[in-house]
């Protein structure tokens, strides 16, 4: 079964062990950057200090 690594990341640390993690698990990759049309960094932005923080 062919596993698929799903990351975020801003400066680029998290996307460097996932495309490690990758590698050495043999799957596919897909870098997160939206949800339906929404950017993952305004969402993670509202997540975690909320809408006027
Ligand atoms: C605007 C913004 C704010 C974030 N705030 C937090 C936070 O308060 N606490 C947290 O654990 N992660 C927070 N994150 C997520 C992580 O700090 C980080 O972006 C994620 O792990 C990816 O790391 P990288 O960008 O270094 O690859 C935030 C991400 C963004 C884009």
């Amino acid at each position: 079964m062919k596993s698929l690594v799903v990351f975020f990341s801003e400066t680029g640390n998290t996307q460097k062990v996932a495309e490690e993690i990758a590698k050495q698990t043999e799957a596919e990759i897909e870098q997160l950057r939206e949800f339906g049309g929404f950017p993952a960094a305004k969402l993670f932005k509202i997540l975690f200090r909320g809408k006027h923080g």
